[in-house]
């Protein structure tokens, strides 16, 4: 298989296609109908997905090889029968017309045998290269970092593991078995043909040029066609897992006649380009039926003019049609293949693209231990050394700056929404790299740091927390899977979730995607809330984690808030200032600069910005 059809075509409108990430540069690959595919990546990926097979591939192409033997046998018998069979019947020989017909019998026979043999073994081996395949796209997706998903989505991905893999399979199971079909018939028949008798075999070898010609832009045109057919089902899949996941807003925006249009546009555009596939199929069809229709029946008036004439033999005429008719037969079936192989490199090579994506936040070559925290020692030193940051679709969002937060320490990061707060927990918890600059732990580089000692040091609840499916009890343990069950509860009881955890109907055991365990989003919160604590991280991040509860919910978790950040470096994002309450310092930021920072007493007793958002925030509450 060559990587030529795999390129990504430029056909018209290509670039507006499985677009819904946010807005992007322009030029930004993500943009595109697709990502771009490293010149020969297709070819490598299936090399190394058959390479295990390679054994089982001999064997299926073994099989095919004694099939096809078995089947060209049947003319050439025929021939026998007419020439030599016949004449010695009529001299009451019946031995050799005898053997022509258990002959003919066993090939049939073991043509079907063989062809049961080699289906059951190809789909064999495109299963078990469809589950790698499959297992690939979704170990590889999910470690590429939390840009690549925000932009790429998840409808892209569930495009590339279902209708992309299905396409492949066609490939494997169908498209293949009909290639290699038709190639050993072509030749087998034309070896045939020549030994037969050389002159019509000339002939009809010389009728492959142009059949030659019509296969290669059939598959230069196809090849363009169905990449769109791709992506256009690909855009398809996109707008409805976005409108799905996006239910309660487009329902509540009343979205649902605006989003109908737009589907139905994808839509029509994906039945379009079914519509160029089959017309170029069809297109394909009726010229290489012309090509052999015209070559046959030269040959066959070719071939009566010298049985006339007497240099050929009648018997040899009848295997030359017969072998004609079969050799012309299968060039509908190779455009069968040649569908499926557009189709499939189409596929193939937008899965390749995907897979030779590389996480931005990559793993630590040489991971470096965290020093040892002594026994009882509070958290850990967090230093932004000359930490810049932009994110990869848009400017810059934090200008330079330096920032230390020593080992204990509590610190409120409040502003207005924009201003670049939720950035710089992000950063911390290293799901993105800073553009410059550095973050350190304890004085190691987050870079430099173990994925999981990077997650069990720093933890980051957000505003959306988000549930697994499972039992509430597994959905708080998820930091530390070991916890016992007095130690979930107890995480439970010291954030106030116990209470409503109790009252679930299996309490603890509530499968929280099923009937009964629906809870709402301040209890959500409740329970990300349980599950960090129990984590029990040495740098904890808490972006707007409150912001769902009601104020007795709030006021709970405020009372347990001294629990929860004992004892460990603590970032407290919050809309509310009471929170700042807790705090022994906070951080003013405004359009990613940090414009104030000290001590809640004494931003509140100045006169800078601090101080003017508390004083109105304790006039809304008298
Ligand atoms: N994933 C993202 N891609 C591009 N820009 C982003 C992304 N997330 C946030 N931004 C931008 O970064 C800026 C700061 O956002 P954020 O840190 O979320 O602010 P805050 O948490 O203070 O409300 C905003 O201008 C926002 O538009
Ligand atoms: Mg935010």
């Amino acid at each position: 298989m060559t990587s030529t059809t795999t390129g990504r075509p430029a056909e018209p409108g290509g670039d507006e296609d499985e677009r819904d990430a946010p807005a992007a540069k322009a030029g930004d690959p993500f943009d595109r109908d697709d990502l771009p595919t490293p010149s020969g990546a297709t070819g490598r990926l299936l090399a190394s997905l058959l390479r295990p097979m390679r054994g089982r591939v001999a064997v299926a192409a073994l099989i095919i090889l004694l099939q096809q033997a078995a089947v060209q046998a049947g003319p050439l018998l025929v021939a026998y029968a007419i020439d030599s069979g016949v004449p010695a019947f009529r001299d009451h020989d019946y031995g050799p017309l005898i053997a022509v017909a258990l002959g003919y019998a066993l090939c049939s026979a073991g043509a079907g045998a063989l062809q049961y043999a080699f289906v059951r073994m190809s789909a064999r081996v495109s299963q078990d290269v469809l589950i790698d395949l499959r297992g690939r796209i979704f170990r590889h997706a999910q470690a590429l970092s939390v840009d690549f998903h925000e932009r790429y989505t998840s409808g892209r991905l569930i495009s590339r593991s279902t209708t992309d893999l299905e396409s492949l399979r066609e490939l494997l199971e169908e498209g293949l078995q009909e290639l290699i079909y038709v190639i050993l018939s072509f030749a087998s028949i034309a070896v045939i043909l020549l030994w037969l008798d050389l002159a019509t075999g000339a002939a009809a070898v010389a009728s492959f040029l142009p059949l030659y010609l019509l296969v290669r832009l059939y598959r230069k045109r196809s090849a363009v066609i169905f990449a769109a057919r791709s992506t256009a089902i690909a855009s398809v899949i996109v707008k409805f897992a976005e409108t799905m996941n996006g239910i309660r807003p487009v329902q509540a925006f009343r979205r649902e006649p605006v989003n109908d249009a737009a589907f139905r546009e994808l839509n029509a555009r994906h039945r379009g380009t079914n519509g160029d596939a089959m017309l170029e199929n069809a297109r394909y069809v009726v010229g290489s039926r012309l090509v052999a229709n015209t070559a046959v029946a030269g040959i066959v008036l070719w071939g009566a003019y010298r049985v006339a004439s007497g240099d050929l033999a009648l018997g040899v005429l009848a295997a030359v049609v017969l072998y004609l008719r079969r050799l012309y037969d299968p060039i509908d079936r190779l455009s069968m293949f040649l569908n499926s192989f557009a189709s499939a490199a189409a596929s193939v090579g937008k899965i390749a693209g995907l897979l030779a994506q590389t996480p931005t936040v990559p793993e630590a070559l040489e991971p470096r231990e965290l020093p040892a925290r002594a026994g009882g020692e509070p958290g850990r030193e967090v230093v932004f050394e000359g930490v810049s940051f932009a994110y990869r679709t848009g400017g810059e969002v934090l200008p330079r700056f330096d920032l230390t937060l020593p080992a204990g320490q509590t610190v409120a990061v409040v502003g207005s929404t924009g201003a670049g707060k939720s950035t710089l927990a992000k950063l911390l918890a290293r799901f993105y790299d800073p553009t410059e600059g550095r973050v350190l732990l304890d004085g190691v580089d987050l870079r430099n740091l173990a994925t999981p000692e990077l997650r069990r040091g720093v933890v980051m609840v957000t505003q959306e927390a988000f549930l697994f499916s499972g039992t509430v009890a597994e959905n708080i343990a998820i930091g530390r899977p070991e916890a016992s069950r007095e130690e979930i509860e107890q995480a439970a009881k010291a954030i106030g979730a116990h209470d409503f955890i109790a009252g679930l109907p299996d309490g603890y055991d509530t499968d929280v995607r099923k009937r009964g365990g629906r809870i709402s989003a301040g209890q959500r919160q409740l329970v990300a809330f349980a599950r960090a604590l129990l984590a029990d991280p040495a740098v904890l991040i808490l972006d707007e984690a409150t912001s769902s509860l009601d104020i007795p919910g709030e006021r709970a978790v405020q009372q347990a808030m001294d629990t929860v950040l004992h004892g460990r470096t603590a970032v407290v994002i919050a809309h509310r200032l009471s929170t700042v309450e807790v705090a022994d310092r906070v951080l003013v930021m405004e359009r990613g600069r940090i414009v104030e920072d000290g001590a809640p007493a004494e931003l509140i007793g100045g006169t800078g910005r601090f101080a003017g958002l508390h004083r109105a925030w304790r006039e809304s509450l008298a």
